[in-house]
């Protein structure tokens, strides 16, 4: 394992996201230069201000649709790129039972048309947001990353295609280096309170639910199922706090030539959590016993998901530094400052100045 760890200039698409406004504030504290790129289809403007004041200076930025070529060729002839982080993509599994097209048109023709530019402007170092959905409901946990893929939607089969996409490309081309982090359940916020999980409408995800539950955005958490066969009959998932998701994107950048062409690593902690364990560590949290109700399974869920994290240890010298009552506590303290979200007509008192 070696590692370059030098300043570079690093083009972050989906850089307002959940997990790409994390990663950008790691990057600049680690002294790399961040463009960042985003249409705010699902993010808010305002997380610029936010990450003006946690990085306490200026950022780089251009509002553009990773979709639009010319646009994003733009962005290479005015900065000199040296590698890309891939965020921007289209992300909830039910929506993409719904409108394929638009998660293929977004996840898959958006990253080959990203490639084709990068190639134009010989720049061939890539980390790729990939997810530990494309490997469906595998037949043993924890799962490594030679576990046969098996995504079970249109949202997974994007991601999966992706990585075919990228791995054909490298064996083609070995001055190519790219990785494809497959990330688990991400979760927390940033310890400043400023920047967070702000889903759009009604929460998809276990979390970000959980936390308008303890603001009382919502009323009671729904347990999608309690007879699946695990320790107490609720789901379990491997949950990553996203500072630390950002820490193995930085790491990952950092050991791009550590290896010619395309490699494939699981980012998680090895470690698995149920709902009702989760709602225990929310409501230890934010001192409340949040209500929650017993529902039906939800469907396409499977019974458990942990990854085998080892591969990230040796390759890339990461391992998880943040358990599942960090993530609550930052994702509480994010929700708390934040009831509304990013779009709350008044920022709290706390936040101004
Ligand atoms: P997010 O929705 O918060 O961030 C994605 C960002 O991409 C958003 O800011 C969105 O506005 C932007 N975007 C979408 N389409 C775009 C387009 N056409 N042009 C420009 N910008 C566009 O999601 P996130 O949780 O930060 O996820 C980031 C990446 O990680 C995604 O690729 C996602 O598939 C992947 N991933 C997420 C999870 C998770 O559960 N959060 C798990 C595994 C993998
Ligand atoms: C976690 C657990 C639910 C909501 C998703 C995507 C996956 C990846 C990671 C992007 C499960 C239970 C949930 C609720 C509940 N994302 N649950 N009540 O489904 O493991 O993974 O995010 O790549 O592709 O599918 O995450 O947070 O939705 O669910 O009981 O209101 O919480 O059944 O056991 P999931 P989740």
């Amino acid at each position: 394992m070696t590692s370059t760890s030098r300043a570079e200039t690093v083009l972050v698409t989906g850089a307002t996201g959940f997990i790409g406004s994390h990663t950008w504030v790691d990057l600049l504290a680690a002294g790399h230069r961040v463009v960042g790129v985003d249409n705010f289809v699902n993010s808010s403007p305002r997380v610029l201000d936010r990450l003006r004041k946690v990085v306490d200076g200026d950022i780089d930025f251009v509002r553009l649709d990773v979709r639009d070529r010319a646009a994003l060729g733009d962005v290479f002839r005015r900065w000199k790129i040296d590698s890309v982080i891939h965020f921007a993509a289209l992300k909830a599994v039910g929506e993409s039972v719904d409108i394929p097209l638009e998660y293929y048109d977004t996840n898959v023709n958006a990253t080959l048309g990203l490639v084709r530019v990068m190639a134009e402007h010989g720049v061939r170092r890539l980390v790729f947001s990939s997810s530990c959905a494309i490997y469906g409901a595998a037949d043993k946990v924890p799962i490594a990353e030679d576990t046969p893929a098996r995504p079970t939607n249109p949202y997974a089969r994007t991601k999966w295609m992706c990585e075919q996409i990228l791995a054909d490309l490298c064996a083609r081309d070995p001055s190519w280096h790219v990785t494809s982090l497959r990330y688990f359940n991400p979760a927390g916020a940033h310890e400043s309170g400023l920047l967070g999980e702000d889903p759009r409408g009604v929460p998809n995800n276990v979390m970000p639910y959980l936390a308008q539950v303890a603001v009382a955005r919502r009323p009671e958490l729904s347990i999608f199922g309690d007879d699946y066969p695990t320790p107490d009959g609720t789901g379990v998932r491997d949950y990553i706090h996203v500072v630390d998701l950002a820490e193995g994107h930085r790491l990952a950048l950092d050991h791009l030539d550590d290896q010619a062409g395309h490699r494939v690593i699981n980012l998680g902690t090895g470690a698995g959590t149920s709902v009702r364990e989760l709602l225990a560590a929310f409501s230890a949290a934010c001192a409340r016993d949040l209500p929650s109700r017993v529902v039906a399974r939800r469907p396409g869920d499977v019974a458990a998901l942990v990854a085998d994290a080892a591969l990230a240890r040796t390759a890339l010298g990461w391992s998880a530094r943040r358990d599942v009552a960090d993530m609550c506590r930052d994702a509480w303290e994010f929700q708390r400052l934040n009831p509304g979200g990013y779009d709350d007509e008044e920022e709290p008192d706390e936040l101004v100045g």
